[in-house]
């Protein structure tokens, strides 16, 4: 072998190593949230050296001390952590830990915060089923968490209290992101609207967020009995057990947050038809359905700027088969499925993220 075909060569080792091991970078996070590092270096409210971390770790084992800055090296490659310089010591540069903005999203006390969500997915309940993933495709399962646990997603969670409490967790500190970004950028799609359900609405934090904000707006949030049972209806707002499979509450307009990237199809289809009877009152050209979910970026348009927001979607298309029977959706899927529900239009805007909102128009 020549030269340059060596070096290509060594280059593809490197690709196939970084990939192989990429679960490390999300282990490593899981471990700092177990070990309360995030917190530990918010409350200490300026750069912690190496040695304090290590002292306010309260459950550490002291033989383990020595690795703590291992965990912390990979962690601020990963961008979780920045080192700040803090001094020097007969010439040797001292230093301390700051967190990043994306590290400020992994303290307890933020009301927005995405630890409940890292600690939901890397569950070996959840991630169990990575593992059959190459048996799924040769299966009849639906999906490879059906293979791992013979029952639906959905199943699995209304008996396992503590999995459906952080699962709720995880819906509502979303909400709270996006209800900020809805009522504060986008509050003219409920001009004009009397009334609205929540379909598939959880436990109701952006119900609330919403009847909060337009008062004089009815709010109805629909989620399956487990789900809404023994919450209190209040105000504007009030809650709904039951099947949106079967029947959606009438309503000048519908809601659906999150909830069709988990649906095929076919199954799309049902409940769109169902948010139509809903938003119709008998005449034809009534109400909207408002969509958050994602929609697609085109691979080959692409461009660097944007190839972490399409890493993401493509990574939450894997989850939605992994776990549903779901898909995240090009913009052309979303067209079809429309058309094929009755609907005549809708209107696009990418303003959460890597999701958007969608209006649609019967
Ligand atoms: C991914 S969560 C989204 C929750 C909420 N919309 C949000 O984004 O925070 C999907 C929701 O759909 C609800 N769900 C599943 N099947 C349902 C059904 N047949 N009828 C009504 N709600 C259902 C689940 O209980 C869950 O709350």
């Amino acid at each position: 072998m020549d030269k340059a075909d060596l070096n290509e060569l060594l280059q593809a080792q490197a690709h196939v190593w970084n990939h192989m091991f990429s679960f490390i970078r999300s282990m490593s996070l899981k471990c700092a949230i177990e070990l309360g590092i995030p917190d530990i270096i918010h409350n200490h409210g300026k750069p912690i050296t190496l040695t304090q971390l290590v002292a306010a770790l309260p459950t550490l084992n002291p033989t383990k001390a020595c690795n703590i800055h291992r965990l912390m090296r990979v962690l601020v490659h990963s961008g979780f952590f920045a080192r700040q310089k803090l001094g020097e010591c007969d010439g040797v540069r001292e230093d301390g830990y700051v967190l990043t903005d994306a590290c400020r999203l992994l303290l307890n006390d933020n009301p927005l915060s995405v630890t409940p969500f890292i600690k939901f997915v890397l569950d070996p309940v959840f991630t169990g089923p990575w593992h059959l993933l190459g048996a799924w495709f040769q299966n009849d399962d639906r999906n490879s968490f059906e293979t791992a646990h013979g029952k639906t997603f959905w199943d699995y969670f209304r008996h396992v209290p503590q999995l459906n409490n952080l699962f709720s967790e995880v819906m509502s500190n979303d909400s709270r992101l996006v209800g900020s970004v809805l009522i504060d950028k986008c509050s003219g799609v409920f001009e004009g609207l009397n009334s609205l359900v929540d379909v598939g609405g959880g436990t109701g934090t952006l119900g609330k967020a919403i009847a909060e904000a337009f008062p004089r707006l009815e709010c109805t949030v629909l989620d399956l009995p487990h789900v809404v049972a023994g919450l209190q209806d209040s105000g504007n707002l009030k809650y709904v057990g039951g099947d949106m499979f079967e029947d959606v509450p009438a309503a000048d307009a519908v809601l659906l947050k999150w909830i069709l990237h988990n649906w095929n199809e076919d199954e799309c289809l049902k409940i769109l038809k169902r948010c139509k009877e809903a938003i119709s009152n008998g005449e034809e050209k009534r109400g909207k359905v408002i969509i958050i979910d994602m929609v697609l970026m085109e691979n080959e348009n692409v461009k660097d700027s944007v190839s972490n927001s399409v890493e993401t979607q493509l990574y939450f298309d894997m989850v939605m088969m992994v776990k549903t029977s779901g898909r995240q959706r090009q913009e052309e899927e979303w067209a079809n499925l429309f058309v094929a529900a009755g609907f005549r239009d809708y209107k696009m805007i990418p303003i959460f993220g890597v999701r958007s909102l969608i209006e649609v128009y019967p």
